[in-house]
């Protein structure tokens, strides 16, 4: 049927869990739609909106239409839409940031309630009702099991290539009947390359001819460059101590500028063959596993801008032995994060002298994306690290601040932090310890001496002596920032 028929089947107060992770595999018809329609009802003086599930971020024409029209009450989990954003910190809505390996789990034990429509993109149905899966794999197998009701839409423009990618595990269990997940390499299937759903919950097919949102990246600037080179140098300085070998561990990136120019750094640095077990693939991974850096990679999602597109489906063959695609419940899974042993990289607003981590709010209080993956990683790699360039807004804003103005990663869970200044190394180090490390070797010239005053102070006048802070005074370089745009006094 016509997407406007699909979308009049979704009514006011549902839930609503739609595929999508890192703008791929999204739904491209039905959510715009479905704005249409909240547009027209709004106009006449009626309430419409619902409650937005989804695997992570999606694209303006998911997220972005049903914020422009007021359309959503609830969302979850990750989101990076500017017209989300602004929504969200309007507080016009209720946005719920979840690690998101917990998302389906959640989802199953109840804490969301029931799933009235799932509305998934996929590449193809086979005869017997099997689902070929799109770009993104995300939470859609947990969305087909709960929903009442399922619409699908079947979009030509993904490449029938992706079919054999993916590997869906439907081994999962709720507590307490779970049993030890039996993957123990990046490259193993534990699953089938289908998504399986009950044909008589199908409303509505949905046929679609669109492109994934294409997210073109910028070449490196400096800082991301400077930020890679201190981190490769870290990599050999653990190889020469015997902590890793020449193909090093699993790794994991976040997506952006700096997790770009690391991996670029990578192939430049002469490493061959190693895996990545992450979350999303993008054009920089692509490269990787052409030029044989990357043996094998395994993740839920693309993230691919057109170019990557394009090299992708010339060569699906040969990436097609090379990628595997899993639920994010799978590839994010903390059990399999700390088997294999992941090196976590990802970025990170700020963090504090102690190593405390900001990941998602701005002065405490503005929301930025989301704890993504993030958690995931961090809490259970074999190595936690986050990057960030020193200082941001043009040097207004410092990325290293006596308090961190909102916790993502505690110190407990901070193995190093780099910034274009430099690396800091933060394994077996005590509080103190760390906030000098830290200080010395992260922190921007032009904020340093304020940080190193501030810690002398506290050190000496800390009501506890043990992780010196002056309460009154931790938090008011955030302030600062707020009254005057500037952390500089
Ligand atoms: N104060 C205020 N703004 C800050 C800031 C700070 N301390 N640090 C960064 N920002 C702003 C930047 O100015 C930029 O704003 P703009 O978009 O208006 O230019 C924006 O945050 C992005 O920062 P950038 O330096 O370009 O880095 P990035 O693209 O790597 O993003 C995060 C950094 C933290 C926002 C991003 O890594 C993120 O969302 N992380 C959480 C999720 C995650 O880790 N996912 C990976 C696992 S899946």
């Amino acid at each position: 049927m016509s997407a406007e028929q699909a979308a009049a089947l979704i009514k006011p107060g549902m839930t609503v869990a739609m595929s999508g992770f890192t703008g791929a595999g999204y739904p491209k018809a039905v959510p715009q739609a479905l704005a249409s329609l909240m547009e027209a009802e709004h106009g006449a003086g009626n309430e419409f909106q619902i409650k937005v599930l989804t695997g992570a971020s999606t694209a303006p024409e998911l997220d972005g239409v049903l914020a422009k029209v007021g359309g959503m009450q609830l969302r979850l989990p990750y989101m990076s839409d500017p017209s989300l954003r602004k929504r969200i910190n309007d507080g016009d809505l209720d946005y719920m940031d979840i690690h998101l390996s917990h998302v389906a789990q959640h989802a199953w034990f109840g804490f969301y309630g029931d799933v009235d429509v799932a509305v998934i993109e996929v590449v193809g149905v086979l005869e017997d009702g099997r689902l070929i899966p799109s770009s993104s794999v995300g939470n859609n197998k947990t969305w087909l099991e709960m929903a009442d009701k399922v619409i699908i839409e079947v979009n030509a423009q993904q490449s029938p290539g992706l079919e054999g990618m993916h590997d869906i595990y439907y081994g999962t269990a709720l507590p307490p009947h779970r049993k030890p997940i039996p993957l123990l390499a990046p490259e193993d299937r534990i699953g089938v390359p289908y998504l399986h759903v009950d044909p008589d919950k199908i409303i509505a097919v949905v046929e679609t001819d669109a492109p994934d949102r294409l997210s073109a990246f910028a070449a490196p600037d400096a800082a991301s460059r400077q930020i890679a080179g201190h981190l490769l140098d870290f990599f050999a300085h653990e190889i020469d101590h015997g902590r890793l070998t020449g193909t090093l561990l699993p790794l994991q990136s976040g997506v952006g500028n700096v997790a770009n120019a690391v991996l670029a750094g990578l192939a430049d640095g002469g490493y061959r063959g190693l895996r990545a077990f992450t979350e999303v693939i993008q054009d920089g991974m692509l490269e990787l596993i052409k030029n044989g850096t990357l043996a094998f990679a395994s993740a839920t999602s693309f993230s691919l801008s057109e170019a990557g597109i394009a090299e992708f489906n010339a060569n699906v063959d040969f990436y097609r032995e090379r990628i595997v695609l899993r639920p994010q419940e799978i590839s994010n899974h903390p059990e399999l994060v700390r088997r294999l042993g992941c090196i976590a990289m990802n970025g990170m607003i700020e963090a504090d002298i102690y190593g405390n981590v900001n990941s998602t709010h701005v002065a405490g209080s503005h929301m930025m994306n989301g704890i993504g993956g993030s958690g995931d990683f961090a809490r259970n790699g074999f190595l936690s690290v986050f990057m960030s360039p020193s200082t941001a807004k043009g040097g207004r804003i410092s990325g290293i601040v006596p308090m961190a103005s909102h916790v993502d990663h505690t110190e407990h869970d901070t193995m190093v932090i780099v910034t274009e200044q430099g690396l800091a190394d933060l394994r077996g180090l005590a509080p103190k310890q760390r906030a000098r490390l830290i200080m010395e070797r992260c922190a921007h010239p032009d904020f340093r001496p304020m940080l190193e005053d501030y810690f002398e102070r506290a050190s000496r006048e800390s009501y506890g002596k043990h992780t010196p802070h002056l309460m009154g005074e931790a938090l008011s370089w955030h302030q600062r920032y707020i009254d005057t745009g500037d952390m500089r006094p």
